[in-house]
């Protein structure tokens, strides 16, 4: 066993860090153990409750005894229903053996790192990211190549951006639209864009992460690469899951559809790692994706309305400037305008983990600090709680900055 400074964790785990987001929730959830009045602005998920449709086909499926091992990647019920949805909302042909279902999108993901990557192979990640992405790559033996995606880019990848990222040693191109920490979301014609980069490097797939795909607003219409770029299918893997749009987190069920040698390739590491997800939890996913889908427009205007609070409370704070994103539940806000300021106590704001510290401490509001997301100085705040306790906490923000001098 290779041994590292801290004795116990091995060479390729020391190379990762904890989850940011999993630790300011934990944080959040001591204080308010300790009698604190805390607003946990930082956990990625829906506050609406799971349908009951969905509910009770999961009991139904215990009653049944559907509670043994199913097929490693998914029941062929599960997988049909995914190949219905990728048809009906994507206008996506993928057959039952182009599909894999793991314990959660990030299982997905991480298996298809796991399957395709070798010591030094490279993963393109636009920045800001899903925080667990550039750890997932270092966990399956890859290098993250971030690329920073700046706020006049909207944070979205540019066709040059990637162009100049890509490498003999490219292996995936990771998009995630709608975005998670940004919410930012890539039109059609931005997409194109991409593709036309990648049709000249036949050797980088593309890793499109849509988990956010029911959670737009707007005018925006959601499309992922596969739809405007079919030439390139043989290489993207298009993953998804129940767990935001179905206030489904605590299931465990994400999908993907790929190409089949890539799918079978990840069937290999799910045998050896998770063997299926949870029986129950597929089958209520079955219900979710295949039962009545007219909640979720109800759901995205809730979400857009709570948009629109939320931005135009941050941008009337003072220092603060808030972009009004397309999608997801995230804002990503920045805090240029309060670097170098200080407490009333007398400390400098000097970096976003330094505004999210004295936030937290002050207000009693958890928000997760842009330098987790590979992009500074910005602030996540996940917009998934009731309007009453978000307007109470952008309140809450309005008079930190206020305050700071
Ligand atoms: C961008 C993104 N992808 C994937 C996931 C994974 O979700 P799950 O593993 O619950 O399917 C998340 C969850 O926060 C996310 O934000």
């Amino acid at each position: 066993m290779s041994q590292t400074a801290s004795g116990l964790e091995s060479a390729t785990l020391a190379r990762v860090k904890p989850s940011p987001t999993l630790a300011v929730t934990a944080r959040a959830r001591e204080l308010k153990r300790e009698g604190r009045d805390i607003i946990g602005l930082g956990a990625g998920e829906p506050d609406f409750d799971t349908p009951e449709n969905v509910k009770e086909a999961a009991i139904a499926a215990i009653r049944r005894g559907e509670t043994k091992y199913t097929d490693v990647d998914g029941i062929p019920e599960l997988k049909q229903a995914i190949v219905s949805k990728f048809k009906r909302e994507n206008d996506l042909d993928y057959a039952s053996n182009q599909i894999h279902v793991a314990p959660g999108g990030k299982s997905v993901i991480y298996n298809a790192f796991l399957a395709t990557l070798s010591a030094g192979d490279q993963v393109i990640i636009p920045a800001p990211y899903w925080v667990s992405y550039p750890d997932m790559v270092l966990l399956a033996g890859g290098e993250p190549v971030v690329v920073a995606c700046p706020e006049a880019d909207g944070f979205r990848l540019t066709a040059a951006a990637l162009e100049a990222a890509i490498t003999p040693r490219t292996r995936w191109l990771l998009i995630n639209s709608p975005s998670n920490p940004t919410g930012a979301a890539y039109s059609a014609a931005e997409l194109e864009a991409l593709a036309e980069v990648l049709r000249r490097y036949p050797d980088v797939w593309v890793l499109t992460d849509d988990i956010y795909e029911h959670l737009t607003y707007g005018d925006y219409r959601f499309v992922t690469i596969g739809q405007i770029a079919a030439d390139l299918m043989d290489r993207i893997l298009t993953v998804n899951g129940v767990s935001k749009a179905y206030a489904m987190t605590g299931w465990r069920i994400g999908y993907a559809g790929g190409p089949k040698p890539l799918i079978d390739l990840m069937r290999k590491v799910a045998g050896q790692t998770t063997t299926n997800p949870a029986s129950i939890s597929q089958w209520a996913a079955v219900e979710a994706l295949n039962g009545p889908q007219d909640f979720l427009p109800e759901r995205a205007a809730a979400f857009e309305r709570r948009r629109d609070l939320v931005v135009s409370m941050l941008n009337q704070a003072k220092g603060l400037r808030c972009a009004r994103p397309d999608g997801a539940f995230y804002v990503y806000p920045s805090i240029e305008g309060l670097i170098g300021k200080r407490t009333p106590a007398g400390r400098e704001i000097t970096s976003d983990g330094a505004f999210a510290a004295e936030l937290l401490d002050a207000e009693g509001v958890a928000v997760v600090q842009g330098e987790a997301f590979g992009l500074s100085p910005y602030f996540r705040i996940s917009y998934a709680t009731s309007d009453d306790l978000l307007e109470d906490a952008c309140g809450r923000i309005q008079r930190f900055c206020a305050s700071l001098d």
